[in-house]
């Protein structure tokens, strides 16, 4: 579902990433792992497709992604590639079910649809009862929650997920851990996560470290 060959970025003096490679199968969930300034967050968006590299290619689900341009680039991300970043960058003025139908929405699915998926996918995340909630009024595990449910709505081949538990108390984090296995489980979804919780690190099927910029 991934495949990254040979990337290179540079940002002035500083070479982020020098030749990596690396591929993730349909239904793995892949941990990077490495030190600060590894390059780890920079690979991320690269294969989010949210930055581009200075060279080497990017495959998600077959599709060469440096093909696209920006706009079909926009529609190939709501479609192919869910999001779940360390702050969960909810919409503050809208309800947890708004939020989680809002790709939904933008992938040009009917609202009744929209609303039934985010609906069934709040109440597998065990939000069933904050359906209406603003962000405000949750718990940081709870957003971080709706945050999954969101990545998950437009069925994406991928799940890229930027420290997912770096922001949560250890009962949260157990919780969220236990829910990423639970929605590989379902979905045989594809997930690549960037930790620096051990505990979830040592949970998934393969670790890749990062070093200065490149695979171990
Ligand atoms: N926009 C940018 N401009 C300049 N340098 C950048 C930029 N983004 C990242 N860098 C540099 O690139 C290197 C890799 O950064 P990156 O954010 O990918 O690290 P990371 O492995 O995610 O680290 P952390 O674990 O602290 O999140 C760092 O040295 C960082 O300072
Ligand atoms: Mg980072």
């Amino acid at each position: 579902m991934i495949k990254a060959s040979e990337i290179y970025k540079r940002f002035s003096t500083v070479e982020a990433l020098s030749g990596v490679s690396l591929e993730v199968a349909k239904g793995e969930i892949v941990a990077i792992v490495g030190a600060s300034g590894a390059g780890k967050s920079t690979l991320l968006q690269i294969l989010g497709t949210l930055m581009p590299a200075d060279s080497g290619s990017v495959q998600i689900a077959g599709t060469e992604v440096g093909t696209l341009s920006e706009r079909q680039l926009a529609a190939f991300r709501n479609k192919h590639i869910g999001f779940v970043f360390q702050f969960h960058h909810l919409l503050p003025e809208f309800t947890a079910v708004e939020n989680v139908m809002m790709p939904a929405l933008i992938g040009g699915m009917d609202k009744g649809e929209a609303a039934k998926r985010a609906a069934e996918l709040l109440d597998m995340v065990g939000l069933a009862n904050r359906v209406s909630h603003k962000p405000v009024e949750m718990s940081g595990g709870e957003q971080q929650r709706v945050a999954i449910a969101r990545a998950l709505v437009c069925r994406p081949s991928v799940v890229l997920a930027d420290e997912p538990t770096g922001n949560l108390d250890s009962t949260n984090r157990d919780e969220i851990q236990r829910l990423l296995m639970d929605v590989r489980e379902r979905f045989d979804q594809t997930i690549l996560m960037v930790t620096h919780d051990m505990s979830l690190a040592e949970s998934v099927d393969r670790k890749i470290v990062m070093s200065d910029g490149r695979v171990l």
